[in-house]
Order: C-alpha cells, then sequence, then structure tokens
C-alpha cells in the first residue's frame, strides 16, 4: 500500500526534475500528476512485454501513479502492472496503484463464445446474476464486485490496491432506474468498506465515461453529491453497525487509531476518474452537479463535476487525457498557443493536469519512448487557475 513515508521518499528523490506543483496530495501522502495507464493495445504477449518495460520506466522516472482494470486486455494489464510494481526499483509503498472492476473480464484471451464464457464462469457458479448484468456483460452488485477485487488482488499478486474503483456505473442504467443504481452502489460501497477496514484497498471511488460529464436530463448522467452521501451511509452502516467482519475479511483495525486521516473519518470514497482533455473539457465546463449544503450560503446552485470534486476532497484523475492519441498530432488553436510542451502530447497532458481540481492526468502507453516523452511534459509549470479559465474566454 502506497504510504505516506514511501510516497514523500518518492518526491524527495524525482521532485527536483519536475515543475510546480507535479506532485500533489492525494490518499495518505504525494502522488504525481502524471500517471501512466494501460486501457489500450491488443492482448498478447508482445504488448505485455511493451507495457512491462513501459510501466518499470515510468516508475523509475517520477511517475507514481499506474492506472488498470480486472477486464483491460482480457485480464493481462492487471498482471503486468503487478510484474512491473513487484520487479521494478521502487518500493510498493512509493506507489498507488488503482484498480476497476464492473466489466466482466475475460482471462488473458478473448473467448470463442464471450456469452458462454460469461455463463459458465460467472452466473452459473453463482458470482452474478442475470438480472444483475447490463448488456450481458457489466455489474456493480456487492457479490460480483467482491469477486473482482478478489480477482484483481490475485492477477497483481499484490497484498494491496490502493484505489478500486467501481467502473462506468453508468452503463446500469440502461436496465435500471437511477435511485436503483444508487442503492447497488451504496450496498456495494459497504463492501468495500470492509474491504478497506480490512486493510485490502486504501480508498475507493468511481470511474466513469459519461456520467459526470453530461447534463442532469441526460440518460447516462450520475450525480456525484447523491453517491458521496450513499459512500457516507455505507460507512455509517460499516463502522456503526459492527458488521465489518461480517465477510470474512479478518481483523479491522479501529479506524480512530488510524495515523491517516483520510481513512478514518467519513467514508473512502477519495477517487473518481472521467475523460478530460482539449476537446473534451465538459467536466471543467459543464455546471452539473448540486451543491445543495453549500458552506458558503451563497445562492449557487450548480457547480461543475472538477469543483464539486475538489470541495468534497475527493481527487480527480483524468483518463484520455490526450484524446486517446488523437491529440498528439495536433491540439486545436488557440488553445494550443497557451500551452507549455515541446510536442503536442506534452501539451494536451499539461492541458489536464492544469486544470484545477485535477490530481493527476493518466496517459495511457505501452511505448518507452512515449513515457520518456510524456513524463517531460512534466518539467513545465501547469497554466495556473487564472490562466487555465482564461482558456475558456
Ligand atoms: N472509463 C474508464 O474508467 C476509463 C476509460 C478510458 C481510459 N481509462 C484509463 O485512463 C488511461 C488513459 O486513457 P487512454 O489510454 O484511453 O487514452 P490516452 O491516454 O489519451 O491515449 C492513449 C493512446 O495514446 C498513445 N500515446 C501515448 N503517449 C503518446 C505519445 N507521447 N505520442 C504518441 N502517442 C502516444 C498510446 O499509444 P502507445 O501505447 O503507442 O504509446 C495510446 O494509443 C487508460 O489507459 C486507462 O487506464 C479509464
Amino acid at each position: 500500500m502506497a504510504t505516506r513515508e514511501g510516497t514523500w521518499r518518492y518526491r524527495n528523490r524525482f521532485g527536483d526534475s519536475f515543475g510546480r506543483t507535479y506532485f500533489r496530495r492525494f490518499g495518505p501522502g504525494v502522488v504525481s500528476s502524471l500517471g501512466i495507464g494501460t486501457y489500450l493495445g491488443d492482448p498478447t504477449a508482445a504488448v505485455d512485454e511493451r507495457y512491462r518495460q513501459s510501466i518499470r520506466l515510468a516508475l523509475e522516472s517520477g511517475i507514481n501513479v499506474i492506472d488498470t482494470a480486472v477486464n483491460y486486455r482480457c485480464g493481462r494489464s492487471e498482471r503486468v502492472v503487478g510484474d512491473a510494481v513487484r520487479t521494478s526499483d521502487i518500493d510498493r509503498e512509493s506507489v498507488l496503484v488503482a484498480t476497476k472492476g464492473g466489466f466482466v473480464p475475460f482471462d488473458g484471451d478473448r473467448p470463442a463464445d464471450p456469452a458462454g464464457y460469461v455463463r459458465g464462469t460467472f452466473v452459473d457458479p453463482g458470482i452474478v446474476s442475470i438480472e444483475e448484468l447490463a448488456g450481458g456483460s457489466h455489474a456493480i452488485s456487492p457479490s460480483f464486485i467482491d469477486a473482482m477485487v478478489d480477482r484483481s488482488l490475485r492477477a497483481l499478486d499484490l497484498d494491496t490496491i490502493d484505489v478500486y474503483y467501481v467502473h462506468n456505473p453508468e452503463t446500469q442504467l440502461s436496465v435500471r432506474s437511477r435511485e436503483a443504481v444508487y442503492d447497488r452502489l451504496e450496498a456495494t460501497f459497504e463492501q468495500l468498506e470492509r474491504r478497506r477496514r480490512a486493510g485490502e484497498i486504501g480508498r475507493y471511488g468511481i470511474a466513469s465515461w459519461e456520467a459526470f460529464r453530461v447534463p442532469e436530463d441526460h440518460e447516462s448522467y450520475l450525480s456525484l453529491p447523491a453517491i458521496l452521501e450513499r459512500a457516507r451511509r455505507a460507512a455509517a452502516s460499516v463502522f456503526e453497525g459492527g458488521s465489518d467482519t461480517a465477510a470474512g475479511h479478518g481483523d479491522v483495525p479501529d479506524p480512530v487509531d488510524s495515523p491517516d486521516p483520510d481513512t478514518a473519518p467519513d467514508h473512502g470514497l477519495r477517487a473518481i476518474q472521467l475523460p478530460f482533455n482539449v476537446s473534451m473539457a465538459d467536466a471543467f465546463t459543464m455546471k452539473n452537479q448540486p451543491l445543495p449544503d453549500d458552506p458558503t450560503g451563497s445562492d449557487e446552485t450548480r457547480v461543475s463535476t472538477l469543483e464539486c470534486a475538489r470541495r468534497a476532497g475527493v481527487g480527480v484523475f483524468t483518463s484520455a487525457s490526450i484524446g486517446q492519441g488523437s491529440l498528439v498530432e495536433a491540439i486545436p488553436e488557440p488553445i494550443d498557443g497557451e500551452l507549455a510542451g515541446d510536442v503536442a502530447a506534452q501539451r494536451a497532458i499539461n492541458f489536464a493536469r492544469s486544470a484545477p481540481g485535477v490530481t493527476s492526468a493518466l496517459v495511457g502507453t505501452s511505448d518507452p519512448n512515449h513515457v520518456r516523452e510524456n513524463i517531460a511534459a512534466g518539467t513545465f509549470d501547469p497554466l495556473g487557475a487564472t490562466a487555465f479559465d482564461a482558456v475558456f474566454q
């Protein structure tokens, strides 16, 4: 698990090579504002090897955030992430490893009969019921996510996961109401709170594609304050209900005694993930999150997702930070002229890193040369909040 000491040690080793605010506070310590992602690429041994080299290089050059998911590249990405973390020169305590569960994972390659595989591997053994599945391939029920946490711990071959995301819960809105999705999230958060107390995960969160960057009347919309309220309820029921060992996950530390204030009070929902880049900046520009308990007493009723997350103490990790490769050739003017970086990929990364409220910009790469190029983005200072605002005027 990433620790305060481990991540600060990492920052002290690499921080001088980077610009202002390259390392940012998150969780127990600090993380790099550039992370490496592992989504794209074929499920082959050759791509595994390229990711292995890229992740190790990233860790040994100043990136201590790694993002993966149980289903990425048919489960191969998690195995490579764990292998790279275990064999790199960097201590486990210096690194934030994030993974996700929600999409039914394959095991190494794509089966000839995906529907038959899902039925035989997950439905028939009772890991997930047909009613819980959306599109035959996605679920967020507590028992399914619990099984996915186990699967990720095994695939990573690590003792702990620093951030565990429920993956794209908005997918469930195609088969059930928004309230029913919030209900399932609350039940799943209870399970994640138990696993947090058992020391198996550090924090949890929501990874999304559409949920947080569409208008409130959109069919894929989810409210971040509503989800945070469900996390509060889940933590209260687990902490106060004495059901912390109900899932059989062993001894749990008393959170009051925790030296980490981030894990002690309240709930463990401390991160969200959403696409954010020069061409997809809705999380900054769209005021789509209610603010019912505005502590300033202003009459403001809606804020952007980035602002909402910032006020709630939730870290934001951006996906598709370089538009899944589409921004490496050119960035639309006049924005390009405002951004620092020698090449377009670096300027795109610096756009995402500069947005107020963003903790870390994730960039997927299985190419060590791209790792080097992307890390160099961090040698430039990000735009300040006023300059970032001005980009949109
Ligand atoms: N809903 C979700 O939860 C969600 C959705 C999407 C992504 N994610 C996470 O966010 C991470 C980042 O998003 P992403 O991978 O989809 O998109 P991205 O980071 O915007 O782009 C990745 C693509 O850009 C290429 N690339 C990277 N650096 C480059 C460079 N310097 N020059 C040229 N090409 C470069 C990569 O190819 P090479 O391998 O050849 O470098 C890859 O094809 C993912 O890997 C994943 O961990 C989460």
